[in-house]
């Protein structure tokens, strides 16, 4: 079945038009609208390199320039008309042009195709949005720096397999996170090198026969290099599964921070009170203050990931060079930028307005042995080597907890039945403070060390 509808910019081989639900099922203007702005920025260019070669005059080039300013115009202000057989933004974008400026309109697309232009639109938009995630991690960790100042000295269980392990300082805490963060500020980073790469002048696929000046786009639109195979520049979408994969990393730092807060907020834990603005009620329980900001960041994290592995399926088994599969590159890609960058900044807020519980913290290091490592340390600086240490201490917590009491609590009689070497001066070693400031080795908890990174961090941030 074929209807009446505008002729379209490639209908010159065909006898008949489309069919209405292929016009529907190949449309991508619904979503790729949102490169308007990189569109015409990248024809503008294209426009003015073809200028400077001698392919199009100096009047063409102005014409085509004014033209696709007004268009910019156009859609900024909601007032452009997008039409159902326009296929997609770079269609929509040129009818418009050629409407408005006529027949030097139909000039524009010398020497390109819209495979070569999709990839620039799409590294073009990418590249943007690559800097506002950067800029948002920095406040991220600004955020999460002044938290870690705020709270210095403050110590809480640090855990392992869910279970207290070893007493740390909470800022250490924290600024496990800022490494991740560090590393996701570099993963982008170097993303961006490789997403920083004009893919114009590629065409179709092999290439043009025009007298381009790939160099002189590059140039105008700021990339620092070139395509250098017409083939691969059409074909490749590796930018935006890295970036994909960034912001899935990103998204897993979130939310397994998140699942802390989750935990801590709860009556269970009770370290932390996350502010009423970040959370929000249940329409039954009075009583109920959810952490749903930290639980949809937590829950987004998969759709993330989950546009990663669409993304690399959608590439797998293609042959070379464009295939209309790519299209679908720009549904996920828009979803994880749209998530991402939120979750972000949000986790930001949250940890602006965090407030710790510090009793209930306190109370939590009470119990649970935490400085047992520390007295088996103790005994192998009286010589006894650390597995006959790591034995002894076994023995003395087993016996500690059938009597209900911490290694603090025991005498030294009690103490060495099982540890014969022990002194009076072990004592001391059993206090959390003690434990805590003797990690000093690099990387530690150790409040020294800790104060270094900080500062570092800090100072990295250009924070005070
Ligand atoms: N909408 C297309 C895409 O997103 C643009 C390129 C179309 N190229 C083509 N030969 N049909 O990939």
């Amino acid at each position: 079945m074929t209807h009446d509808h505008k002729v379209k910019p490639w209908q010159g081989r065909f006898r008949v038009g489309t069919d209405r639900l292929v016009e529907e099922f190949t449309s991508s203007l619904h979503f790729d609208r949102r490169l308007y702005r990189h569109d015409i920025a990248g024809s503008m260019a294209h426009a003015r390199m073809l200028g400077k070669q001698g392919i199009l005059t100096a009047e063409e080039v102005a014409a085509i320039v004014r033209g696709l300013a007004t268009v910019q115009e156009e859609i900024d202000r909601g007032e452009f008309v997008f039409e159902p057989a326009d296929e997609d933004i770079h269609m929509a974008v040129e009818r418009r042009l050629t409407a408005l400026i006529g027949d030097v309109g139909r000039k524009l697309h010398t020497a390109r195709s819209r495979n070569d232009q999709v990839a620039l639109d799409v590294r073009l938009y990418l590249r943007d949005q690559v800097q506002e995630l950067l800029t948002a991690l920095t406040d991220l960790r600004r955020a999460g720096a002044r938290l870690a100042r705020k709270y210095f000295g403050v110590i809480l269980p640090g855990y392992t397999h869910l279970q207290r392990a070893q007493p740390v300082l909470f800022s250490h805490h924290l600024l496990a996170y800022d490494e991740m963060w560090r590393r996701d500020q570099g993963r982008l980073q170097d993303a961006l090198k490789r997403l920083n790469v004009l893919p114009l002048g590629a065409a179709a696929l092999a290439g043009t026969t025009f007298p381009i000046d790939p160099a002189y786009t590059a140039e105008l639109l700021a990339f620092p290099a070139i395509q250098r195979n017409s083939l691969d520049a059409v074909g490749d979408r590796d930018f935006v599964v890295e970036f994909a994969a960034a912001a899935s990393l990103i998204m897993v730092h979130l939310s397994r921070l998140a699942e802390e807060l989750i935990l801590w907020s709860s009556a269970e834990f009770d370290f932390i009170d996350i502010a009423d603005a970040y959370c929000t009620g249940s329409s039954i329980m009075p009583q109920k203050k959810n952490p749903d900001v930290a639980e949809l960041i937590r829950g987004k994290s998969g759709r993330v990931i989950g546009h990663l592995t669409g993304l690399l399926v959608t590439l797998k088994g293609l042959p070379l060079a464009y295939n209309r599969d790519l299209q679908e590159d720009k549904e996920p890609l828009f979803d994880v930028v749209d998530t991402v960058l939120p979750c972000v900044r949000l986790t930001a807020k949250v940890l602006e307005h965090l407030e710790l519980k510090k009793e209930n913290i306190a109370r939590a290091l009470r119990g649970g042995f935490l400085t047992a490592t520390d007295m088996a340390d103790y005994l192998v600086t009286k010589g006894v080597p650390f597995r006959t240490a790591h034995a002894q201490v076994g023995q003395t917590v087993r016996y500690a907890e059938s009597h209900g009491k911490e290694l603090a609590e025991l005498t030294l009689e009690e103490i060495r039945q099982f540890a014969p070497v022990v002194e009076t001066d072990l004592f001391a070693w059993l206090t959390i403070d003690h434990s805590v400031q003797r990690r000093t080795s690099p990387g530690g908890t150790a409040p020294v060390r800790v104060a270094e990174v900080l500062a570092a961090v800090e100072a990295e941030l250009g924070l005070p």
